[in-house]
């Protein structure tokens, strides 16, 4: 099987390599993202391998199809960008579900500890031999309460590693997970309850219609004056210009963002030579108590090697039996 691997980053290739090598896949990387522009380097290909910011719309479906491209492999568990609706009938369309809940949960307590107790500023000061402490004082985890929204897979390795620091959890799903409320240390509350109550909130539900800014200006006048947000789920759910105001404000505490609803276009590649249009980001990343990391909470080994296995899996699923537990159907 020949797969054409768009938007390929150094860090892809060593785990795909390895997979691809012993199903027999043969790999051609490109940097490029698949589009309208750069769909005809698929040709010869029997599958495409693609990631969160290619897009993968009618008119790139219609070329791949004619190129006799089968399949669209998702390294991703999200699929907004392909038109799965047109892909029906013509263009198998697979992805990954679920990588490593702990990559991403471990990234927003590391965001959350750099973040309280001031590493950032740690790291610059002592590189530069000062050895002040004046403006470091932190505030300890134990016995804070901290609110999360969104109890699936992520959310739950969250609590509990919360849990290990002694914290309270106020936890709050559309879908509440059965076992996880003990009525002491995890409750599930309403959203009225966990912004009132939590010293630190932390996001790990999907982006739907229902939670599209689900922090906005007056959830965010409901929480606790300082709270700590954080958010490794995807941008939209947080409304940046109301974060940027209630951080001004002082409101908000401090932020530990992975993620930022205009980050497309910014995201994954060195801009640093560039002018940020962007003056909201620009903003919040020049806030000393807001961290920015760009959509790196899944970037650990063993969720890239889960990647490749899982979409090498699916490949050779539907090239085996003409199925996979993995495929995209359009709803309905
Ligand atoms: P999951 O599907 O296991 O859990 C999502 C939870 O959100 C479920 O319990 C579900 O019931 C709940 N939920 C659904 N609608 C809700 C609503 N309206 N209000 C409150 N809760 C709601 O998903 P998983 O694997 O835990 O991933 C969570 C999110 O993490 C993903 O949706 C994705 O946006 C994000 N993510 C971020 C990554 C990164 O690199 N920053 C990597 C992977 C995922």
């Amino acid at each position: 099987m020949k797969l054409a691997f768009f938007d390929a980053k150094p860090y892809d290739k060593p785990a795909f390599d390895r997979y691809a090598a012993d199903a027999g896949i043969k790999i051609k990387y490109y940097e490029t993202k698949l589009n309208e522009d750069t769909v005809e380097l698929a040709t010869g290909a029997d599958a495409v391998c693609v990631f969160v910011n290619d897009t993968v719309n009618r008119e790139v479906i219609d070329r791949l199809y004619e190129l006799g491209v089968k399949t669209v492999a998702l390294r991703c568990a999200g699929f907004n960008n392909v038109d799965i609706k047109h892909a029906a009938g013509k263009i198998r369309v697979v992805r990954v579900p679920a990588y490593s809940p702990y990559a991403v949960a471990e990234h927003a307590i590391a965001l959350l500890l750099t973040s309280i107790r001031r590493i950032h500023k740690a790291y610059i000061r002592t590189r530069d031999f000062n050895f002040s402490l004046n403006g470091m004082t932190g505030f300890d985890l134990h016995g804070k309460t901290v609110g999360v929204i969104g109890t699936g897979r992520i959310g739950r390795v969250f609590i509990d590693i919360c849990l290990g620091f002694g914290m309270k959890v106020l936890a709050y799903d559309k879908f509440p997970a059965e076992g996880l409320d003990n009525g002491d240390t995890v409750r599930y509350v309403s959203t009225e309850e966990l912004f009132a109550k939590s010293d630190i909130i932390s996001l790990h539900c999907p982006l739907t219609e229902e939670t599209y800014h689900i922090i906005n200006e007056q959830s965010l006048s409901a929480c606790k004056r300082g709270v700590v947000l954080i958010n490794t789920s995807r941008g939209a759910l947080v409304d940046a210009e109301a974060l940027l105001s209630a951080i001004k404000a002082r409101q908000v505490g401090a932020a530990c963002l992975d993620v930022y609803e205009e980050e497309s276009d910014l995201f994954f590649e060195d801009n640093s030579g560039h002018i940020l249009e962007d003056d909201t980001l620009a903003r919040l990343i020049s806030m000393p108590n807001v961290i920015v990391s760009s959509h790196q909470a899944f970037l650990t080994e063993e969720a890239l090697s889960n990647i490749a296995e899982t979409t090498v899996e699916n490949l050779l699923a539907l090239e085996s039996s003409g199925s996979s537990e993995n495929e995209v159907l359009p709803k309905g």
